[in-house]
């Protein structure tokens, strides 16, 4: 069934369909294995790296974390040091942290406030939107032009209050690459929601063995069958396909008028429509953000890949009616809870990447309900380009006529 914006009676319908099948639909393909090597060989993970992770829109931050004109903060999760800055302007910059001199970083701390940067090495100034402004003994410059000397830009883009940012020039603009679910993301007024929390795990194992468990509830009822799996319904859950790799899932409540008794009388964004209200609705930004809304507060999560074997994942808050100095006093246990379940997904993820590493791994055997697992894999191909693809690593791109266009 085809669903793009979300409609209630719409969605009723694919829950009882789901509930109901007794297969997957007779239009769906079959999904070839993922070749286990996807996640161990040290060269596809390069070109993963060059050709994707370097070239994809990622999330940098909240506009929380710039207050004021000249906030800025470092990020390395791209594995590039990149400083995110609020310009005098008003305006959110990136940029890399090279000095145009000598490739010095102008920062060093995570963050901070000031009205320019100055190179540490030998004293290069630049303002906040990246001018080089003043060269030490200038004189000894011969024919120094100013202005091919600014700091080099990063695009950076905002989809509410959450700043993305890509290393690739060329890339399509944040929203229109966003496509159909920008639409529906305005219910969520991100641009209202105020930073609440975020910390990070450093996890033992590929990025994408993390990836993929919050692409899918096929592991609910083992990995959280304490939790999740007792107020969420995995078999009534349907799943929406959207282009450039990016996909929803909606999971009913066990009970329709179920409410997380940790968040009753905290303040909540009104108009939200029945479904994200009585559902789990997840969103995934390809390639590495996930977004499971709820009225009263959003988590997001991002998964970093560190080496071939490590990632980090960065789990934040985001509120509607926060205020950062008096938070809600249910906050602490909510976050809490939320970490319980994190971490039942975190500690079985480096077991899993070693017996990835074995001979026993020959490869993923994916079923209909892990499909966006398939989809990621199949934009990973495309964005790396196929033909560099070792043919025995590819993946098949069997999906297209499952993708929802408009
Ligand atoms: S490297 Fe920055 S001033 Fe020399
Ligand atoms: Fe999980």
């Amino acid at each position: 069934m085809e669903l793009n914006q979300l409609n209630a009676p719409r969605a009723l319908a694919a829950m009882e369909y789901e509930r109901g099948r007794t297969g997957p639909p007779t239009d769906f393909p079959n999904l070839p294995d993922i070749p286990g090597g996807r996640y161990v060989d040290r060269d596809f993970l390069a070109l993963e790296q060059a050709r994707m992770w370097k070239r994809a829109w990622l999330y940098a931050g909240h506009v929380d974390q710039l207050p004021n004109p000249g906030s800025w903060f470092l990020t390395r999760n791209t594995g590039a040091p990149i400083i995110v800055v609020r310009d005098m302007a008003g305006a959110v910059r990136a940029f890399y942290n090279t000095c145009r001199h000598r490739g010095a970083p102008l920062v060093t701390e995570d963050s901070g406030e000031s009205r320019g940067f100055v190179c540490g090495y030998h004293g290069w100034s630049y303002t906040l939107d990246g001018k080089l402004t003043a060269v030490r003994d200038r004189r000894d410059f011969v024919d120094l032009d100013f202005a091919c000397r600014s700091m080099v830009p990063v695009r950076c883009e905002l989809l509410g209050s959450l700043i993305f940012i890509n290393e690739d020039p060329e890339a399509q603009p944040l929203m229109e690459h966003i496509g159909p679910m920008a639409h529906e993301l305005e219910q969520y007024r991100l641009d209202e929601l105020r930073l609440v929390d975020s910390r990070s795990y450093e996890v033992g194992c590929n990025v994408k063995v993390l990836l993929d468990a919050f692409l899918e509830v096929y592991h609910l009822k083992s990995i959280h069958q304490q939790t999740v799996d007792r107020f969420l319904d995995h078999r009534g859950m349907f799943i929406t396909l959207w282009p450039n790799g990016h996909s929803r899932m909606v999971t009913p409540n066990r009970r329709p008028d179920w409410i997380d008794p940790g968040t009753i009388g905290m303040p909540t964004l009104s108009g939200l429509s029945d479904i994200p209200l009585k559902n789990n609705v997840s969103y995934h930004i390809f390639p590495n953000f996930v977004m499971p809304p709820s009225d009263s507060g959003i988590p997001i999560l991002q998964f970093w890949p560190l080496t071939e074997r490590t990632c980090k994942v960065v789990s934040s808050w985001i509120a509607p009616g926060h205020d950062p100095a008096n938070p809600h006093p249910m906050w602490e246990k909510r976050i809490g809870n939320w970490e319980r379940i994190l971490y039942e997904d975190l500690q079985f993820a480096p077991q899993i990447q070693e017996s990835l590493e074995s001979r026993g791994f020959q490869g993923m055997t994916l079923n209909y309900q892990e499909r966006r697992i398939y989809h990621w894999h199949e934009e990973l191909d495309r964005r790396i380009g196929v033909e560099r693809i070792a043919p025995h690593l590819r993946v098949e791109q069997v999906l297209g006529d499952q993708v929802v266009r408009s």
